[in-house]
């Protein structure tokens, strides 16, 4: 089957070429995010593959339809981005995949949590300065902290284990609670309010959806220690990005670790070093010292990569031949 592959990059392309004869499959690989202004470049092709940054909203979909498009497998897990009731009125199938390493997302989290303690970009800018001083680079034990995981499905439960390895006290939230996290970790599941109030760390592992749009606001942040560390590999969405900047303004929150950011669909995964930052909001987190920025790269892994490409190109083969489709989501699975 022919796909047009959206927004793609040299460091992914290798991969799916490599399984591309395996699958059977006809790639042609697109740099351009997938938008109303580019949505047409899909015109002939039966299938889109479409990553997190994508726009798949009712315009580019009625687009993409119109075109010819049957089938949108995305490169992801989440899919929060494609207005799945207009796919499935549209006669779309939609794809995605489910679990590609969630190790790969949980240790980020953990990276982000580690550089942030111990302040790994202060002490490494520095020694680049020849400046060998200790001052300011104090950071704090893991083992002993208690850390609150909000969201304990696939990823969430990794980073409960790797937690756990630290010595931490692990408090979770999930309206699912994992009996085997409580029996083989000691996970102590609590509501969000005690969550917030008793947290040195909360690390956020749960779909973006209208019910969890700002789940962390000015009210989450004022029942937070004002210690506390807020890491989110999630979706940017999940956190109201005003708010977070106004807790760190007052001291309200000791600091975040953010992999991913609501504005990021028209900055993140592209080279701007030449160009200006016009988002403001953004411009002011990246000013404070005790934040830690990266592009939506929690996912970057070599077994990340290759289980995406090998699923995403199964899904596709599974789809041609009109097999059972475990990995379709439906319009009723969306959000809310
Ligand atoms: P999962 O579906 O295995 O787990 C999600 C968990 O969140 C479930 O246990 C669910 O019950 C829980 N949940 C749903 N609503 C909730 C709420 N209101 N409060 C608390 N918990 C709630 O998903 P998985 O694989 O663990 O991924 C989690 C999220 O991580 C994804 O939705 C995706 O947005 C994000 N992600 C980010 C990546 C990155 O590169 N930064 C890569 C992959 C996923």
């Amino acid at each position: 089957m022919k796909i047009a592959l959206f927004d793609t990059h040299r460091f992914e392309r290798p991969i799916f070429e490599s399984l591309e004869a395996r699958f059977g499959q006809e790639l042609t690989f697109l740099e351009p995010k997938l938008n109303e202004e580019t949505a047409k470049l899909a015109a002939g092709f039966p299938a889109v593959c479409a990553f997190v940054n994508d726009r798949l909203n009712a315009a580019v979909l009625s687009e993409l339809h119109a075109g010819g498009v049957k089938l949108i497998a995305l490169r992801s897990a989440g899919y929060n981005h494609v207005d799945l009731p207009v796919a499935s009125a549209l006669g779309i199938t939609v794809v995605r995949v489910p679990a590609y390493s969630p190790y790969a997302v949980a240790e980020h989290a953990v990276a982000l949590m580690m550089a942030i303690n111990r302040k790994l970009c202060r002490a490494s800018a520095r020694i680049h300065d020849l400046n060998f001083s200790l001052e300011g680079l104090v950071g704090f034990d893991m083992h002993g902290k208690t850390v609150g995981i909000i969201g304990t499905g696939k990823i969430g439960s990794v980073m409960a284990s790797i937690l756990k390895g630290f010595g931490c006290e692990i408090l979770a939230y999930d309206p699912f609670p994992d009996s085997t996290l409580v029996a083989r970790l000691g996970v102590r599941y609590v509501s969000l309010e005690e969550l917030y109030r008793n947290s040195d760390i909360i690390t956020l592992h749960l779909p973006l959806s209208p019910t969890t749009q700002h789940l962390i606001d000015a009210n989450a942040f004022s029942q937070m220690k004002k210690t506390a560390m807020l890491i989110n590999t999630g979706r940017g969405g999940l956190i109201d990005t005003q708010a977070l900047i106004n807790a760190l303004k007052c001291q309200e929150l000791g600091s975040a670790g953010l992999d991913v950011y609501e504005e990021e669909e028209t900055i993140f995964s592209r080279d701007l070093s030449e160009s200006v930052l016009k988002d403001d909001v953004l411009a002011r987190l990246m000013t404070f010292p005790n934040v830690l920025i990266t592009a939506h790269q929690a996912f970057l892994t070599h077994e990340a990569l290759h289980n995406i490409a090998e699923t995403t190109l199964e899904n596709v083969r599974n789809f041609e031949q009109g097999q059972d489709l475990k990995n379709e989501v439906h319009a009723r699975g969306a959000i809310g």
